[in-house]
């Protein structure tokens, strides 16, 4: 099945938006594959973001996720990383639908709460970046009320 990378950046963390982030995936039916609190540095924040290296923003940007601990998971399921991308809403937190986790919990670009990987293969590369030890494997029963 499709995975994706879901991160909870620094901001979410400390606003206690963890478990509403996570509710969100699990309610739609999503299946967790790995989860982790982690001190991330510069080094990993900067091959996890190397396409942005360029950008004027950018050193700020390590700073802000380098500002805190973030919570990383793999989510699994049918089209999951276009899915997740319209839960977590546009870029720009004010350009983000209501009903998505930036349009309800946030304001600024710069503190715009969570991460999802844009394409499969980003996808592929975030996970093995984050959990280089691998995710889980696992069959949940529930799959059979989820999928038809
Ligand atoms: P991610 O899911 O975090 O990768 O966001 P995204 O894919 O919607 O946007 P992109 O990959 O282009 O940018 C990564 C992150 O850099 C954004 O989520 C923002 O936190 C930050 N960012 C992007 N553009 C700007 C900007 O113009 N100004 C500032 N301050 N931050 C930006
Ligand atoms: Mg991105």
């Amino acid at each position: 099945a499709e995975r994706t990378y879901i991160m909870v950046k620094p901001d979410g963390v400390e606003r206690g938006l963890v478990g509403e982030i996570i509710k969100r995936f699990e309610s739609r039916g999503f299946k967790l594959a790995a989860l982790k609190f982690v001190q991330a540095d510069k080094e990993l924040l900067s091959k996890h973001y190397a396409d942005l290296a360029t950008k004027p923003f950018f050193p700020g940007l390590l700073d802000y996720m380098t500002s805190g601990p973030v919570v990383g998971m793999v989510w699994e399921g049918k089209e999951v990383v276009k899915t997740g991308r319209k839960m977590l809403g546009a870029t720009n937190p004010l350009d983000s639908a209501p009903g998505t986790i930036r349009g309800d919990y946030c304001i600024d670009v710069g503190k715009n709460l969570c991460h999802g990987s844009d394409s499969v293969e980003s996808a592929d590369k975030e996970i093995s970046l984050w959990f280089p030890e691998g995710v889980v494997g696992w069959e949940r029963k529930l799959d059979a009320q989820i999928y038809e």
